[in-house]
């Protein structure tokens, strides 16, 4: 019997009771297991809650937060054990609890909670299940349902990365993100924090790098990929860095919620803005060349010189000020899709090539990663890079995001080939693509990627064997930034589908479940971002509608779709707005060309879930 119908069966038994049990239904990401009892826990102000005396500085103002802003209520904290009958919340750590690093064991009885766990990820963890399951409404007094609930991550690595080069986006909004996604169980941020069009740290050796390179002319209005190059005579407002200071605070904000901060760097290629701020480190002198950071579209001739000394000397000054601000093990060079076109004219850059008999270009990214991978270990850290720098020699002891697919296979090659391997499918994990009929969304590249299929990937090839299979860390979705100017924007690309990432990257495959998911999404989670003034997408209510004309007899074969399931579509065919009242879609039917069709998903409770989708046949 699926999970599904258990629960369903579970619905029937308790009957009466079934409103308690219903809001703990909605886990997102889905645990390893769950059991409830019929009783419940009264969770009120008379409620002490325990935390381990090593963190009571993190957790108690964390957890005395979430109390208040999800239900209003301030409880009493303490680190001391509770007195016997006294009504607590515990979270224990407990070593020889089984359950693997930031898993957890849950269990709500009427008398207490107790969350154990071998680590503060679990802790945490487990927390985020039983948030949860408080109501949305009414906060004060509420009835917890009794349970168990025991869970382990299936990945250790469970990111999000952010691009904020294309378009800056403040530090508020990382706090803010960092909030929500953690609450999922997120707990990698990776920040991409430089590109062509903007460098967003403050590197204290290199002042001009924020100077100059965090600052664009504007081109608000005009196409990402027709934008006319800045001239060095204009001024240059479009931007924004973070400040070391900066910096910090948001590796302390996340690190309370369980999340590493991962910096990238990205070299060689993708620098436009750091040879736009030291031109030095571009391969020659031209006269009519442009120093000016890129203000959209692709940046030819965006790659540091490979073969200049000094390109690596500014490396290392910007890698030492990088590594010592970020505790995180890993640090992210990048790597990715650099274009070599300058390197094939540049004295310095062949005069390497041949030096080292290097064949082409490619081995000479090669000769270029391995001298910034040195760099890289002499901070202690593992270098990260994105799976172009498997090529030529590779980079063994690196870690490889892998994001290519179809040509290059580097999520099967990375891992074969002895990488630790991040996964970020472009096809299923690029958050940047739009997610709903493309006619419906904002501006973005033309490559639909429904929240059902991020939902439904499956991050493990099945090529690899057990062994490679361990060199999966884990898996990653990215949103890049080039349509996404505002906050708003970047909020609806990311939700709902970061939740979806989250639940791949956190749930085990036996226990997924699309029908449960968007239920789960569409009565409680976007309750709760609203909460939290998230401006997610519901494009996953999106009615598809596509038609094929039939010349011979004049007529239309019109066709509806949608990814969810369990809700119905009504449409019209007279230009009106479609109601529950509206003709019901069973299936393809034919209509006049010309005719207008306008077609509405709805929930059983005949309400409107997504936006209408309007076509004229031809
Ligand atoms: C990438 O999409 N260039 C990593
Ligand atoms: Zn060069």
């Amino acid at each position: 019997m699926s999970k599904y119908f258990t629960y369903i069966l579970f619905f029937l038994i308790l009957g009466f009771n079934h409103q308690v049990v219903a809001q703990a239904y909605h886990f997102v990401p889905q645990p390893e297991s769950v059991s409830f009892s019929e009783e419940v826990f009264i969770l009120d102000k008379n409620t002490k809650v325990v935390v381990p005396k090593k963190f009571r500085g993190v957790l108690i103002p964390y957890l005395a937060e979430k109390f208040h802003d999800d239900l209003g209520l301030n409880l009493t904290y303490s680190y001391r054990n509770p007195e016997k009958g006294e009504k607590h919340i515990q979270f224990k750590l407990d070593k020889r609890v089984s359950v693997k690093d930031e898993g957890y064991l849950l269990e709500v009885q009427p008398a207490s909670i107790v969350v154990t766990a071998k680590d503060y990820g679990g802790l945490f963890n487990g927390f985020q299940t039983l948030r949860q399951t408080f109501p949305l409404e009414n906060p004060g007094t509420v009835k917890l349902p009794a349970m168990t609930v025991k869970d382990n991550p299936r990945f250790a690595w469970r990111g999000i990365m952010l691009d904020v080069s294309r378009h800056f986006q403040p530090k508020e909004f990382i706090l803010k993100h960092i909030d929500v996604l953690s609450s999922y169980k997120v707990n990698k941020f990776h920040w991409h924090l430089t590109d062509d069009q903007g460098w967003r740290i403050e590197i204290k050796k290199y002042p001009n790098l924020t100077e100059k390179g965090a600052w664009r002319a504007d081109r608000t209005g005009v196409s990402w990929w027709q934008r006319e190059k800045a001239t060095a005579e204009e001024p240059k407002t479009v931007g924004g860095f973070y400040t070391q200071e900066d910096i910090k605070e948001v590796i302390a904000y996340a690190k309370v919620r369980n999340v590493e901060v991962i910096p990238e760097i990205d070299v060689p290629g993708h620098s436009k803005a750091l040879v736009a701020s030291y031109p030095h480190l571009f391969c020659y002198d031209e006269p009519d060349a442009n120093f000016e950071v890129a203000v959209g579209g692709k940046a030819p001739d965006n790659a540091v010189c490979a073969g200049k000394d000094s390109t690596y000397e500014f490396l290392e000054g910007v890698i030492e000020e990088v590594a010592a601000l970020f505790p995180s093990k890993y640090l992210h060079i990048g790597g990715d899709e650099c274009n070599k076109s300058n390197w094939k004219k540049c004295p310095y850059c062949q005069g390497v090539k041949s030096e080292n008999n290097l064949k082409d270009e490619e081995e000479l990214q090669s000769y270029f990663i391995q001298k910034v991978h040195k760099i890289v270990k002499a901070q202690n850290k593992t270098m990260i890079g994105w799976d172009e720098i498997l090529s030529g020699q590779g980079a063994p002891g690196a870690t490889i995001m892998a994001w290519r697919r179809g040509d290059h296979n580097p999520q099967i090659t990375a891992p074969q080939d002895g990488y630790p391997t991040i996964m970020t499918s472009y096809k299923y994990m690029y958050l940047s693509q739009v997610q709903g009929p493309t006619f419906m969304e904002p501006e973005g590249p033309k490559v639909v990627l429904p929240l059902s299929k991020v939902y439904g990937h499956e991050p493990i090839p099945e090529q690899l064997t057990p062994e490679e299979v361990n060199r999966v860390l884990g898996n990653e979705a990215c949103l890049w930034g080039e349509f996404t100017p505002t906050q708003e924007h970047c909020e609806y690309m990311l939700y709902p589908r970061a939740l979806a990432s989250a639940e791949v990257s956190w749930s085990q495959p036996n226990v997924k479940d699309w029908k449960r998911f968007q239920t789960a999404l569409e009565e409680w989670h976007f309750k709760r971002l609203d909460q939290e003034e998230v401006n997610y997408a519901n494009s996953m209510f999106t009615v598809y509608a596509s038609y094929a004309l039939d010349q011979l007899k004049g007529e239309a074969h019109v066709y509806l779709n949608t990814e969810t399931v369990g809700y119905d579509i009504f449409y019209t065919t007279g230009g009106e707005d479609p109601t529950v009242s509206s003709i019901k879609y069973e299936g393809n039917f034919i209509a006049a060309p010309k005719t207008p069709i306008k077609a509405g998903l709805f929930n059983k409770e005949g309400k409107l879930l997504g936006k209408i989708t309007v076509i004229r046949l031809k």
